[in-house]
């Protein structure tokens, strides 16, 4: 996690760093830090645990002159979250600092290595052995600033992006990644660079993405120069950024999540542009085109990903095997990369991820790459690692997501899975036209049922007043609704803090049936879907308990109504589309009663958007 920016330019570097860390808070909010080397050859270095607004009070009677810099917002990894193990660190003779956003594994071994050698500690930091060790390298083997960090880097083994400036050189920033992302932004006479695009886009459209394995040499009037940890130089392939400023901003509301939720009627139809054809007879996506043969002939598909990403890929793994009778495994991808899974030869695995950043997820797109198999990837970020090291993959183009609760990635994440079956059916003839046809009308319809779901936003508001201080939650759903139970539960957890779980509603009699009692309210998805009957029945025991039913139904339902205690109706749609209306509702409960609670919705304790470590 941890999110760095850079700056070498004209302006004063400063403001650009602090208004970067802002942009980048959502990958982590324990401490903040820069590090300015200013036109005297001073470096100074202003760091302190909390926000990034902490960090501007603290620095607001410092030196913070300089045209160049380097900062950093950071998620703690190694080392609790204090003013000390705050970045950037610097170096025993505090000529060099560093920022870092990774894992550096075998700190231990190099930390020792350096003690031995005279160097002390100030903090409990892996970053901190790495600066020191450049320095130990720069000193010993006399050697520019650039081989310093070459030579080092070859000697750890982990997880880094990582930029180094040096006391007496405000004309070089050397940067480097392995694992972590890092983007260099390329403006007039001026150098960004940052953990991802969002800090650089006010000032240009033009990045450049560094890969593993590379440095990226920043020099005052020189162009980028990239090269390998070998020293050979590589070429510098400059992207054209398509994103907006207004994209990153509140808009007027007073949460990024809550503006996420309310974009989702739009993020549906960016998601879907361009890919049903406008009268509805046809779904292309051209990442499963091109690989048509593979797809058709597919022995088994293998969702990887993690939290919100893994539930939406249980959607997933319902929506193909229904539609395409294709059979599909969904893996947590960090229990996938560590348990010597059996990939054949005719196996498809579809990494989902938004950040296209998880640690764990692109290990295991590593992994599954390594025995063979053919890998797609379903993102957010374009150009993230995940998009770039997967094989061919969707984009679910909903926009950057802020808020660190996924609700819009989430519902784009579903809206892909669903055009994916769709293609694959069709292609296949697993299903029939009529129900082809009602799925593409129930896709684009779905931006007008959601406008009709976020009109219930005053009422949920009212109900989350009656549950604000519940202590423990269950949600129940079945069949597609199941995830979406689990998603609901999620953000509950994670926004709220208030213990809340997920069931499959009829294996709630095998066990969390116990904890029913009238202090437990029961969110119960009940959508006129296959086994409605079931769930009703599911419901009716509950009920018998004492325990306190919210159901979410579908409008004009009596049979539920008349059992729960409140109801939340989404409007009638295609019961395979169901977990996009369903989730909304949910999204806005646990997002109400998180600010009831006066939490920090954005940024919930622990979290971090883009989760880079292992
Ligand atoms: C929950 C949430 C996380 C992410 C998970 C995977 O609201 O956002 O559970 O879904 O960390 O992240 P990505 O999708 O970026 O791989």
């Amino acid at each position: 996690m941890c999110g760095i920016v850079g700056y070498m330019g004209n302006r004063e570097a400063y403001g650009i760093l602090v208004g970067g860390l802002h942009r980048l808070e959502y990958r982590g909010y324990d401490s903040a830090g820069v590090a300015l080397v200013n036109e005297k050859g001073e470096l100074n270095i202003h760091k302190c645990k909390g926000k990034v607004a902490d960090l501007e009070n603290y620095a607001k009677d410092k030196d913070t002159d300089g045209s160049m810099g380097i900062a950093h917002t950071r998620w703690a990894t190694h080392g609790e979250p204090n003013d000390i193990n705050a970045h950037p660190h610097y170096s025993e003779s505090a000529s060099l600092a560093i920022i870092h956003n990774g894992i550096i594994e075998n700190y231990s071994v190099l930390k020792e290595a350096l003690m031995e050698n005279g160097y002390s500690f100030r903090s409990t930091t892996d970053t901190e052995v790495l600066v020191q060790l450049i320095e130990y390298i720069r000193n010993n083997n006399h050697c520019s600033l650039l081989e310093a960090v070459r030579s080092a880097l070859k000697k750890v083994v982990g997880a880094y992006a990582i930029a180094v400036v040096e006391k007496g050189n405000n004309d070089e920033i050397i940067a480097a990644k392995q694992s972590s992302p890092l983007v260099v932004g390329i403006g007039e006479d001026e150098y960004f660079l940052a953990s991802d695009a969002t800090p650089i886009i006010e000032y240009t459209d033009r990045v450049v993405y560094i890969d593993d394995g590379q440095i990226a040499v920043i020099r005052r009037d020189q162009p980028l120069k990239i090269l390998s940890l070998d020293n050979e130089e590589g070429s510098v392939d400059i992207k054209k950024l398509d994103m907006s400023i207004g994209q990153l901003e509140k808009g007027g509301y007073p949460h990024f999540m809550l503006k996420e939720i309310y974009e989702q009627p739009k993020t549906i139809i960016d998601c879907t542009r361009g890919r049903i054809s406008a009268d509805g007879s046809s779904v292309t996506l051209s990442g499963v085109m091109a690989n048509k043969e593979r797809f058709l002939n597919a022995n088994r598909i293998i969702f990887v990903a993690c939290g919100t990403s893994w539930h939406a890929s249980l959607i997933g793994e319902r929506l193909i095997e229904e539609m395409c009778r294709i059979p599909v495994e969904v893996e947590y991808a960090s229990e996938f990369r560590y348990r010597n899974p059996v990939i054949n030869k005719g196996d498809i695995v579809i990494a989902v991820s938004q950040s296209g950043e998880t640690a764990d997820t692109l290990a295991a797109v590593e992994l599954a790459k390594e025995r063979g198999a053919f890998i797609f990837g379903i993102c957010n970020q374009v150009g993230s690692s995940i998009a770039r090291a997967t094989d061919s993959g969707t984009y679910i183009h909903v926009g950057p997501e802020i808020g660190v609760a996924s609700t819009k990635a989430f519902t784009g994440q579903v809206t892909v899975m669903a055009m994916i079956a769709l293609t694959l059916a069709h292609e296949k003839g697993t299903v029939t036209p009529e129900y082809f046809s009602e799925v593409i009308r129930g896709l684009q319809r779905l931006p007008e049922l959601i406008e009709r779901v976020l009109e219930s936003d005053g009422r949920i508001s009212e109900l989350s007043k009656i549950f604000t201080y519940s202590r423990n939650f269950l949600y129940l759903g079945r069949g597609y609704n199941y995830p979406v139970a689990l998603e609901g539960a999620l953000k509950l957890k994670e926004i709220s803090y208030i213990h809340a779980e997920g069931y499959p509603a009829a294996e709630m009699k095998h066990g969390p049936i116990a904890l029913i009692d009238s202090e437990m309210p029961v969110v119960a998805i009940a959508t006129a879907d296959n086994i409605y009957d079931k769930t009703v029945s599911n419901i009716q025991t509950v009920k018998a308990r004492g325990g306190k039913i919210i159901a979410v139904v579908t409008e004009g339902d009596t049979v539920v109504r008349a059992i729960a205690d409140h109801c939340i109706e989404v409007p009638p749609i295609i019961e395979c589309l169901t977990p996009i209306l369903v989730s909304v509702p949910l999204q806005l409960l646990a997002y109400h009663i998180a600010v009831n609670k006066d939490r920090n919705v954005d940024q919930p304790r622990n979290l971090a958007k883009s989760v880079t470590v292992e």
